[in-house]
């Protein structure tokens, strides 16, 4: 027995200093001391040694785990500082070398002109809220005055997901959730996405954002909608934009208008911006048709509102006159670095 803890104990020596990696270091600890280690071992077979012998030699296989543990821990500390040295050669940090670029993002032209209509319509007073993207046909068509029967509804301008569930088309369907929740006045707008079934170019595609708007209270009338898209036409454009409301038709609004601004380029006179006309189409709008009222529980008698739409994109490439809306959605970097 004797003779073995010493060959066990000349063999880790000679092991410990042959090894030359931490890892190494590792198996050998295990190999020796660890549960089913050789040391262990020797002491589990003691009980067959006479009792007086036993505790001499436990005492010996006990010193030779000592040493053992001794020359692994010296050496795993040598190896330590070895591979640290080794490591500080090899990354060394040039701190003369010129430093990384860091990219730091910022919003996209649409983001900024939304962010510009909504500062203006929340500074009137107005509440900014939210509506599904994936709409009921009921909220789409049916309740803002559109029977089945009308064009619009024709699956070659609509996405349909069944029967009664569209992608929202550019109608108003969250005026009518926020009519039907029943708390007067109103003074919203709606910024979202809506889509058409459309072919892509320069000037359109099957999905892009509106900003609905409405107002319901008593006595609302239409020189209220003309002051108040004037204010916002002259907020958004400059202080000389002059606006004009052409008569046109919405089946949720009566009577409806679209509302053309002077151009903020020419101021009137007449450019390639506005097509020589002087003027420029910024958005949809009428009076509530009284029947939209009162589908959706509002007493069209005793209450009156206003109601419009504006294209988010168009309001973007106007004002960065930008002459493709595909570079809206491309977001080359080029492009959107310019904004
Ligand atoms: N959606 C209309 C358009 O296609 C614009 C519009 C008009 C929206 C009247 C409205 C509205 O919400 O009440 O141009």
């Amino acid at each position: 027995m004797e003779s073995r803890l010493k060959q066990i104990r000349e063999e880790a020596m000679k092991q410990i200093e042959a090894s030359d990696a931490l890892d190494k270091l590792n198996d050998i600890r295990v190999n020796y001391l660890g549960k089913k280690g050789e040391l262990t071992s020797l002491l589990k077979s003691m009980k067959d040694m006479a009792a007086e012998e036993r505790p001499k030699f436990g005492q010996m296989v006990n010193d030779v785990k000592q040493v053992i543990e001794a020359k692994l821990d010296e050496t795993k500390a040598k190896l330590s500082a070895k591979v640290r040295e080794e490591q500080l050669k090899t990354e060394v940090i040039d701190v003369t070398l010129p430093a990384k670029k860091n990219w730091v993002g910022h919003r996209h032209p649409s983001t900024i002109a939304l962010e510009e209509v909504e500062r203006i319509f929340v500074g009137m007073g107005y509440e900014v809220v939210e509506g599904p993207e994936v709409e009921l046909d009921y909220y789409n068509f049916e309740a803002l005055n559109i029977p089945a029967n009308h064009p619009a509804k024709d699956e070659q301008d609509t996405f349909y997901i069944n029967q009664d569930i569209v992608l929202r088309t550019q109608t108003s369907p969250v005026q009518v959730r926020t009519m039907e929740k029943g708390k007067l006045p109103i003074r919203m707008i709606a910024p979202g996405r809506v889509f058409r079934s459309d072919e892509v170019d320069a000037t359109h595609s099957p999905s892009f954002h509106q900003i609905e708007g409405l107002v319901v209270d008593k006595n609302i009338t239409f020189a209220d909608l003309k002051g108040t898209l004037a204010e916002f036409a002259k907020e958004l454009f400059g202080p000389e934009t002059k606006v004009k409301f052409r008569p046109h038709h919405f089946p949720f609004t009566e009577p409806s208008a679209e509302v053309d601004v002077t151009c903020f380029k020419c101021g009137g006179k007449g450019c390639r911006m506005c097509k020589g006309s002087g003027w420029i189409e910024i958005l949809g709008c009428g009076m509530v048709h009284p029947k939209v009222l009162k589908m959706s529980g509002i007493d069209p008698e005793e209450y009156s509102g206003f109601a419009f739409g504006v294209g988010l994109e168009r309001i973007a490439l106007l004002k960065y006159e930008i002459d493709d809306m595909r570079l809206l959605y491309e977001n080359d970097i080029r492009f959107l670095k310019q904004f």
